[in-house]
């Protein structure tokens, strides 16, 4: 690692630990103006617009390796037209919470017609998917029960089980047995939680769902999947990790997704049976507390879910793009990971070289963000790609060209 990488990597990451305050934020503003003002590592960068496979820096227009915008949905003109609709008729704000006067008919329509996607009885729209796991999580459990976590579960999964006082264990990621050996271990606790991301955010890879629900029901414990990563891509028509199992809905006791991925859009949802629901929209404070999800967005999503429902040429379309793009890039010897889905992670381990190749990949007019600790262990860094709908052929040549120049300067 060179030393500017060191000074970046070791100085953030340790000022968190410093006891006395003013100290800490002395110390802290000094490093982060270092790094935004060095232009060297590439964070908040202020893009002119940004679709699923372009965005504009600077006003150089780059090729976009970082958008969840899966199917390409946030740029459709469907869409649009219905956010556009609905910000004349609803203006900007709701004015208040769902429990008050921030529901509307359109917030009641997306909750229905997702539960009639996923197949459950009833659905609840948050303001974010990390509003969606914290509250859930913190809501329906608490002191004295016993939560479960992969240990590569998404951070909001973490900060949901931490919220609420229940007792956490970790097993190891996607791992059958070392689950069972935790749910033996704790026969104590009479309400137990095992949480799982159905594609895991920083890998890409899936849940051995049947196992791991097999494992999760003999031991007479509930089960929480996060599909942020997997909704509307994976299963014969898009319905996700039990669709593409052929397992039935009502295995998993609750059901979480974001808007903010193949919706191309913003909010959370927890899907479930009725009394789950109705309890988190009278218990769950991060909902009842907070400003509904504006009707244009609302209104954005469901537009978005008609697409997805009616038309599986996007998701068609992604997984030949995934399928040639990965293969470009094992050709080439680079380490994907155990990938399994659209994110298409790019293993380096050495921080400094990740932030290198940052550098590089920036200027060969490719945009992609490397994923160095503390979002990843140390020494784990990597690029975490991302394939959509939208790329052409074109696009995705461009960017193994870039990565095989990369790959020859650095000599990885
Ligand atoms: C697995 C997973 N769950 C939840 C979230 C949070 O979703 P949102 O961005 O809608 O807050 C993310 C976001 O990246 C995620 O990757």
């Amino acid at each position: 690692m060179d030393s500017f990488s060191k000074v970046i990597v070791n100085g953030l990451t340790n000022i968190p630990k410093m006891k006395d305050f003013r100290k800490k934020m002395n110390v802290f503003s000094q490093a982060y103006n270092s790094v935004i003002n060095s232009n060297l590592i590439y964070w908040y960068r202020n893009l002119e617009y940004v679709t699923g496979s372009q965005t504009s820096l600077n006003g150089k227009k780059m090729l976009m390796l970082d958008s969840y915008d899966y199917l390409g949905l946030g740029d459709d003109q469907e869409v649009k037209k219905a956010v556009s609709e609905a910000v004349l008729k609803h203006g900007l704000s709701t004015g208040g919470s769902r429990l008050l006067t921030g529901s509307t008919i359109i917030h009641e329509q997306l909750e229905k017609g997702y539960a009639e996607f996923k197949g459950t009885e009833s659905a609840i729209v948050f303001n974010s998917g990390y509003d969606a796991n914290l509250t859930a999580i913190s809501t329906l459990f608490g002191k004295g029960d016993l939560i479960i976590l992969d240990k590569h579960d998404h951070a909001s999964i973490y900060d949901g089980a931490r919220l609420s006082g229940a007792h956490i264990e970790r097993f190891e990621h996607n791992n059958v047995d070392a689950l069972a050996q935790v749910l033996e271990d704790c026969k104590e606790y009479e309400n137990k939680l095992v949480v799982l991301d159905a594609i895991y955010s920083s890998v890409g890879d899936i849940a051995k769902l049947p196992e791991l629900i097999k494992v999760i029901k003999k031991n007479n414990a509930l089960s929480m999947v996060d599909e942020a990563h997997c909704i509307g891509l994976i299963g014969k028509t898009g319905r996700g990790i039990d669709e593409h199992f052929g397992m039935k809905t009502e295995d998993v006791d609750i059901w979480m997704t974001s808007f903010g991925k193949a919706f191309g859009s913003q909010g959370g949802c927890i899907a479930g049976n009725d009394s789950l629901v109705s309890y988190l929209k009278v218990f769950g404070r991060g909902f009842i507390f907070s400003g509904s999800l504006p009707v244009a967005i609302t209104a954005g999503t469901l537009a978005a879910l008609n697409i997805m429902k009616r038309d599986l040429s996007r998701k068609k379309k992604l997984w030949e793009n995934v399928k040639h793009y990965k293969q470009g890039l094992d050709d080439m010897g680079f380490d994907t990971m155990n990938s399994e889905s659209a994110i298409v992670p790019i293993f380096l381990g050495n921080e400094g070289i990740a932030i290198k190749m940052a550098r590089i990949l920036n200027n060969e007019g490719i945009f992609a963000c490397p994923y160095i600790f503390p979002a990843v262990p140390q020494n784990t860094a990597r690029f975490r790609t991302l394939m959509t709908s939208s790329h052409t052929r074109e696009e995705i040549e461009f960017a193994l060209k870039g990565f095989e120049k990369i790959r020859k300067k650095l000599k990885i």
